[in-house]
């Protein structure tokens, strides 16, 4: 009886790894794969920085199993951020802040963009390990972040706290989010891009206070005309627009091709 327990539970341990080591492993299956362990895997989130050292534990772990080089390159191909499966990703952000707190240093454009601004509300979204809003926050700015991983919660609440600031972190998804009305007089748009016919826009441009300023920068799709960058803000004032090659701060979004605007909303 003992034994056939034990033969069987091997057999659930062992033959899924086989199956999936021999290669031919769905992309369901390296997704499933990959929960399990984002799931399982303890917190080591000691160190600042991006995706990069959470793919190189999954890779190890990858090869432990007997996965070839080629099979675990192949592998790392069908994970990351998917925009058409937002369970997946929000997977993939949990994994990313297991095992990071995320970029360090807020983006040079908000800071230049507040620089002679006076303290007052401000929302970042998506915030991540909270970069943004903890250097809102040592500016005296009241501030609120939401993500939907409750990973970046934990990462952003434990670097609030080793930093000795303060601010309001929120988990929610961008559609459930309650931006609320005329609340905001700056919100954060740092490498994330909250559009997928939620009606976010019309809900940011509702929840700014007027004279209220959108700050958004982002990794842009090389097919993308820059046209289609402005579409969505042609009710602001555009204060600052640029769309260049240049390096990256702290996320990547596939080229090297930077987007930084700073909108506002008329008074
Ligand atoms: C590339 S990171 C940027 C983090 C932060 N804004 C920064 O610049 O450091 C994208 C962030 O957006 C969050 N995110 C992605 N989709 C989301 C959604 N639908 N609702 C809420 N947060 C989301 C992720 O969890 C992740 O923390």
């Amino acid at each position: 009886m003992q034994r056939t327990l034990l033969s069987s539970t091997l057999a659930n341990l062992v033959l899924p790894l086989l199956l999936l080591a021999q290669g031919g492993a769905s992309d369901e299956e390296i997704w499933a794969d990959f929960t399990k362990w984002v799931e399982s895997v303890p917190a080591r989130r000691s160190v600042s920085g991006t995706g990069s050292i959470m793919r190189a534990e999954y890779q190890k772990k990858l090869h432990a199993q007997g996965l070839s080089t080629e099979e675990v390159a192949r592998w790392m191909r069908v994970l990351g951020p998917s925009r058409d499966n937002p369970e997946r990703a929000r997977t993939w952000w949990d994994a990313v802040f297991k095992f990071s707190t995320g970029p360090s240093d807020p983006l040079k454009l908000l800071v230049e963009t507040i620089r002679d601004r006076k303290p007052g509300t401000a929302l970042d979204v998506g915030m991540g390990g909270g970069r943004n809003a903890l250097y809102l926050a040592s500016m005296g700015w009241r501030v609120t972040g939401y993500d939907y991983s409750p990973e970046a919660i934990l990462a952003a609440r434990e670097n609030a706290k080793r930093q000795g600031l303060v601010f309001n972190t929120v988990q929610a998804d961008h559609e459930s989010f309650d931006f609320g009305v005329e609340r905001w007089d700056v919100i954060v748009l740092s490498y994330v891009t909250p559009w997928n016919g939620l009606g976010t826009e019309e809900r940011i441009w509702r929840s700014l206070k007027p004279g209220g300023l959108i700050v958004y920068q982002y990794g842009v799709p090389d097919q993308l005309p820059s046209t289609a960058l402005l579409e969505p803000w042609k009710r602001y004032r555009i204060l600052r627009f640029q769309d260049e090659d240049d390096t990256h701060e702290g996320f990547q979004g596939g080229g090297r091709r930077v987007m930084r605007l700073v909108a506002q909303k008329g008074p």
